[in-house]
């Protein structure tokens, strides 16, 4: 009795919480900027929601990756996301391709989604345009699919940046026609982030966002070696100090102050900070040396312990199979339950 009161009572605060979802692109290596851009917020989201967040390795198949390195790319992700402080018992993490559900509704809401508007998406026609001789119809549908990510769980918080709102816009109306169509079934679901904390972070050079494509010495994997991270500190772009006291800072030296800012203590940010601002023609006082210097051995304390737990997952491939696994039997649950639904809405049960 008292025990079956704790499961209940574990199921209640379990629905009661708002469904948060989000998905992970298996391209590369993650970076400093995906920390603190993405995977620092669910951290912090898996106490307060009920959290999904998955690899969207179907997704990548729209630009035919190679298979072997597509399936490296889906378990170093997994493992880096557990070595972020993802907790795999408190948040259900899977692979998509783990979820068949996922498919049936994709199929389901392709119904319901038109060509001209997909053909319209900025990233369908961004894609068209960087790869003209592989314009699949994966591609065309990329957005239909993300649909079916989200509403299998009738996740209503999703955490995305801005480039991904055409995307979620696309969700909610493909819900609200399956809603009008069939019965209600989706809740809508939005972007969502803890706003204010949203930290823009810059590649080192100062040009444009930390990124996994563009030059690579400019932006800082959560596996690159500790004599890495120094040599790309170190590099960083600065200049000769400001010309009169409490400058504004350019952009690049803003972005070293902003590194420092998550990386380094309250002190040492102080110190630097006081220095620049306190600087002037022919009396600089900060040495931007030293605060590379500075900024170097901390970012090496930060991203090493990262690195080596990612890595250790990495080498005990069973444990890693294990905790995605679990992580599908827990989504599949949730996908299920909905599926169900949907089939039943849609006229495909004859019972
Ligand atoms: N399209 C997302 C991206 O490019 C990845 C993604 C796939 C996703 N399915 C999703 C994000 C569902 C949020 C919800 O990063």
């Amino acid at each position: 009795m008292a025990k079956n009161g704790i499961v209940i009572h574990y199921l209640r605060t379990a629905m009661e919480k708002e469904i948060v979802l989000s998905g992970i692109r298996p391209t590369g290596f993650l970076h400093l900027g995906n920390y603190f851009g993405a995977m620092r917020n669910y951290v912090r989201m898996q106490d307060e929601f009920n959290c999904y967040f998955f690899v969207a390795n179907w997704h990548s198949l729209t630009t035919h990756p190679d298979t072997k390195t597509l399936q490296e790319s889906v378990l170093r992700v997994v493992a880096e996301n557990i070595a972020c402080g993802l907790d795999p018992e408190k948040v259900s993490l899977y692979v998509q391709s783990d979820v068949p559900e996922i498919a049936e509704l994709y199929l389901y809401l392709n119904m319901l989604a038109y060509k001209g508007e997909l053909e319209k998406t900025t990233t369908f026609k961004d894609k068209v345009r960087m790869q003209p001789e592989n314009v699949n119809a994966g591609l065309l549908t990329y957005p239909v699919l993300q649909a079916a990510d989200i509403l299998i769980h009738r996740a209503v918080k999703v955490p995305v940046g801005k480039d991904q709102e055409q995307n979620l816009e696309m969700a909610r109306n493909f819900a609200e026609r399956f809603n009008h169509r069939y019965g209600e079934t989706f809740p809508l679901p939005y972007a969502f982030n803890y706003n204010s904390e949203l930290v823009k972070i810059m590649g080192l050079d100062g040009n444009g966002k930390m990124s996994k494509s563009e030059n690579q010495m400019t932006t800082l994997f959560l596996a690159d070696e500790d004599e890495l991270i120094r040599k790309k500190v170190m590099k960083a772009k600065t200049d000769q100090g400001p010309l009169t006291p409490n400058s504004v800072k350019p952009d690049y030296i803003q972005n070293l102050f902003t590194l420092m800012g998550l990386v380094s203590s309250a002190d040492t940010v102080k110190k630097f900070e006081d220095d620049f601002n306190n600087s002037s023609d022919g009396n600089c006082i900060i040495r931007y040396g030293d605060m590379k210097k500075q900024l170097a051995e901390d970012m090496v304390q930060f991203i090493n312990p990262i690195r080596n737990k990612a890595a250790d997952l990495q080498n005990n491939k069973d444990l890693l199979l294990k905790i995605i696994h679990q992580g599908a039997d827990k989504a599949r649950t949730s996908a299920s339950a909905t599926l169900t639904t949907v089939r039943k809405a849609v006229g495909m049960e004859y019972l």
